[in-house]
């Protein structure tokens, strides 16, 4: 499937015998700009290419309706007679080696309760059987042109990125058991594709906001200011779902409440307000201390969250991009199994849990501050400013 015409005039001109220099010349000698063609990059609708439309058609020797279907659009008014092809269509689609191999694959490092493999994902999530897994995270590379270990390339086209993921969810899908949640984290870009995918196969729960702390303005759009953690449930309804609570969020300065809560205090539970999907508590790992290596590493607080809202103790937890290993190392610290796979060097993942008291405590932090409405140097600055403590109230609860 093709996410961009760009990236169909890019396969056509290969397909042609033809380079990349030799297609650019010919549309700069029909009168298009680079720019424009650039704008092809993002772009899969005929709609908004203009004047270039009967180019772009020329050039790849299509009907309208081949490019459609070629960037996997059934225009509106040929749903009825694509239906009653369906069968044809299918059988000429037909291909024969679809192949899982469930073979034995060899870890890379274990625990009681998990196992790492140093291997890439498409063919160790291949080795899993289906309808294993309780909860899977995934955080992929975002395609961002970072540069990782040797493996990865984070520079593909949009077709190249979006197949690429398509095929790693396909299998994540087929190992989640029912009732299992799955849970991806990316950029919102990216994440519209997931979430179209993930609609016809899965139940949406929630597109959680993940606040993206120190983001920088950029020119002409709206500065990315929110990660995007896709929610899903395989089948109706999650088995477990426990509902996280987080403190009341109050001034630094004064302790009072920045939300209004109206009349509502002594109805407050002293556990904690229910989190919203907006998550605007969670920190990066930037700091050399608490850093376990030079590229992406999620918070424990983040997958403490995940983790402890959508399984139990003895549930198994993977995930196919292991990085510094924070899922596993929180999974090991919650009592959880897991599982899953990291390409790149495992040996951070390694050193991380030979040191896994540091994380204890990182976690023990976390702990200390969950499950109550105001921590004790808020209680003492609410108290001095003359606000409500849930202990005015006790006699409600
Ligand atoms: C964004 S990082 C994950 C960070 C991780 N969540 C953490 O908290 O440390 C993505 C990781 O996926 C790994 N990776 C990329 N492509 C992979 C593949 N095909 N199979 C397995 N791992 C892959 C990269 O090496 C990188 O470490």
């Amino acid at each position: 499937m093709f996410y961009s015409i760009y990236d169909l005039l890019i396969y056509k001109t290969k397909e042609m015998g033809k380079t990349q220099d030799e297609m650019s010349r010919y549309f700069r000698d029909c009168g298009i700009r680079k720019q424009e063609i650039m704008f092809l990059k993002d772009n899969c609708s005929m709609a908004s290419i203009g004047s270039m439309r009967q180019l772009v058609l020329d050039y790849l020797q299509m009907t309208e309706l081949e490019l459609n279907m070629a960037l996997g659009i059934i225009p509106r008014e040929y749903q009825k007679s694509y239906f009653d092809h369906i069968s044809e269509i299918s059988k000429l689609l037909e291909i024969e080696n679809i192949e899982t191999h469930k073979k034995e694959q060899k870890s890379y490092f274990t625990t009681n309760n998990g196992a790492l493999f140093n291997k890439d994902c498409i063919e160790y999530l291949k080795s899993i059987e289906d309808d294993t897994v309780n909860l899977i995270f995934a955080d992929p590379p975002f395609n961002l042109n970072k540069v990782y270990d040797e493996g990865v390339n984070d520079d593909l086209s949009t077709s190249e990125y979006l197949n690429w993921c398509f095929k790693w969810i396909d299998q994540c899908i087929r190992i989640l058991k029912p009732g299992g949640s799955m849970c991806i984290y990316n950029i919102p870009k990216w994440s519209t594709y997931f979430s179209e995918y993930l609609n016809k196969q899965l139940t949406f729960r929630s597109w959680i906001s993940v606040d993206m702390k120190y983001s920088l303005p950029i020119a002409g759009r709206l500065s990315p200011s929110h990660y995007a953690l896709l929610y899903y449930v395989k089948g109706e309804k999650p088995t477990v779902f426990n509902n996280p609570r987080i403190q009341l969020q109050t001034c630094r300065h004064c302790g009072g409440e920045i939300k209004d809560y109206g009349g509502y205090k002594n109805k407050m539970n002293p556990l904690g307000v229910n989190v919203s999907d907006v998550w605007y508590d969670i920190f990066p790992v930037r700091h050399k201390n608490t850093k376990n290596r030079q590229y992406n590493e999620l918070s424990v607080k983040l997958l403490d969250r995940i983790i402890s809202m959508t399984t139990n103790e003895g549930d198994l937890v993977l995930d196919p991009f292991g990085g510094s290993g924070t899922t596993y190392i929180v999974s090991e610290l919650l009592n959880r199994k897991w599982a899953g796979s990291e390409i790149g060097n495992c040996d951070i993942i390694v050193d991380r849990f030979k040191n896994i008291d540091k994380d204890r405590k990182i976690l023990d932090n976390i702990h200390e501050d969950k499950d109550i409405l105001f921590s004790e140097s808020v209680k003492k600055l609410r108290r001095k400013n003359g606000f409500w403590l849930s202990e005015d109230f006790q006699n409600n609860f």
